[in-house]
Formats: C-alpha cells, sequence, structure tokens
C-alpha cells in the first residue's frame, strides 16, 4: 500500500516531533503493508521551502535504509487553500502535477471554484484532503461532487471510516464512498500514539462498501499513480 498523506518528517509541523518518532511512524507503517509513504508537511503561514522538504525525505530514506526498514518516503506536501497560486505550484508531489491541498477549517474561501480551475489549466492536477472532515462538505455534500465533476481529486483519512472523528465525517465518508467520488484513501498520521500511520482498517471498512478490489485501488492503484504523475482516469472515476 501507498499512504499519500503523512506528516512523517520532522521539525516541519505538527507531526512527528522527533527523527525518532519518524523512525517509528516508518516501523508502524511497515507493520501495516505499507512500502511507500508520500510525506505530506503543511503548508502555511510559516512553512517548511520545497528544498527543505526534499532533504528531510533524503535524510529520512538514508536512515531508513540504513535501519533496513523495507519502506520509501517521497517529497510531497498538504497546501493550505489559503496560500497564494504560486506558492501552491511549487509544493507539487514527488514533481509532478499532483498537489494535496487543505481547506481552512473554518470555511470554503469563495474562490476555490477559480483556484482548482487556474491550476487545471495549468496542468496541475489538486487533490483535496479529507473533505469529510469538513463542517461546510459535511452539511453541503454537492461542494465536493461538483469539484470532483471538475476533476478535481478526492481523498479521504482512513480514520474517518472507522469514526476516529465522530460519527459525522465516518457517515460523510462512506457516503462518498457510496456515492463513488473518492479516489484515494490516506493515514493523515501525525504520530503513533493517536493519528497513526495505518491503513487497514479503513480499507477493511471501505471494502464493506465498495467491495475488496475498488477500496484497495484507492491505496494503491490510485495512489502509484499520483506518485509517477501518471493519470488517474482509467480508474479513479470507475
Ligand atoms: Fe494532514
Amino acid at each position: 500500500m501507498i499512504d499519500t498523506h503523512c506528516h512523517i518528517l520532522s521539525g516541519m509541523d505538527d507531526g512527528a516531533v522527533n527523527a525518532d518518532i519518524s523512525m517509528l511512524m516508518a516501523q508502524m507503517a511497515a507493520a501495516d503493508g505499507i512500502t511507500r509513504i508520500i510525506a505530506t508537511p503543511h503548508i502555511q503561514n510559516n512553512y517548511p521551502s520545497a528544498e527543505n522538504i526534499q532533504n528531510a525525505t533524503r535524510e529520512l530514506n538514508h536512515r531508513l535504509h540504513h535501519w533496513g526498514l523495507p519502506i520509501t518516503i517521497v517529497p510531497g506536501a498538504e497546501v493550505s487553500m489559503t496560500m497564494d497560486l504560486d506558492t501552491m505550484m511549487t509544493y507539487t508531489i514527488n514533481h509532478t502535477p499532483y498537489i494535496l491541498i487543505e481547506f481552512p477549517h473554518s470555511h470554503i474561501p469563495g474562490n476555490s471554484k477559480d483556484i482548482f480551475f487556474q491550476l487545471k489549466i495549468r496542468g496541475y492536477h489538486p487533490i483535496i484532503a479529507h473533505p469529510e472532515r469538513h463542517p461546510d462538505i459535511i452539511r453541503q455534500p454537492k461542494i465536493l461532487f461538483d469539484l470532483h465533476e471538475q476533476d478535481v481529486l478526492v481523498q479521504i483519512t482512513a480514520d474517518s471510516l472507522i469514526g476516529r472523528f465522530g460519527p459525522a465525517p465516518q457517515k460523510c465518508a462512506e457516503y462518498l464512498l457510496k456515492k463513488n467520488v473518492v479516489d484515494i484513501i490516506a493515514s493523515d498520521a501525525h504520530s503513533v500514539n493517536d493519528r497513526c500511520p495505518v491503513l487497514s482498517k479503513g480499507i477493511r471498512a471501505a471494502a464493506k462498501i465498495i467491495g475488496r478490489e475498488k477500496a484497495f485501488a484507492l491505496v494503491t492503484k490510485n495512489p502509484l499513480a499520483v506518485i509517477r504523475g501518471d493519470s488517474l482516469s482509467d480508474c479513479a472515476h470507475a
């Protein structure tokens, strides 16, 4: 499996608090059957540069290799929708056209549709992080359906499907799966105690709704296309 959303790099944001926790997170992910992780530090007002992320990723890969852990870290980011367009385009996943974007928790900016459009016409593929946890989308999922219609991709959090964020995000995640608007499932892990790098439990829950094969594509086939910069069109909207 490939985890496309994980705060595993230490000293960048509210994720891994030190290098040892990064290693423990990698160990836990490997035990869950994850072979690759996209490191996605928050890009907000006080943010690491893309170069910092790449260097930290390289360093962590060296350590993982040294300790014989069968897992590879890929550089990425989780960019806030409040950043300007030029900044967003700096933080792509693994130098591909894919960009992971999160809405501010308080609201969905009125110009979101336009920002996604601007990214699309420049050849980028935006992915929305954890919409099922956003109060506006829980209230009005049609906002997300409209964006998905415009080929904006949707990534939900595995733990939402097991109720980690409460009944409303869980119900919303299940609804989005049923409506076939979910392209990727990821951990959005921050630590090893609470929000952990584990996908299998969420996938088991997803499999009960959309079947095992489709559920696994959301953590295997689709994330692989993202890492490679390939199109998801073969499977994303199937
Ligand atoms: Fe995140």
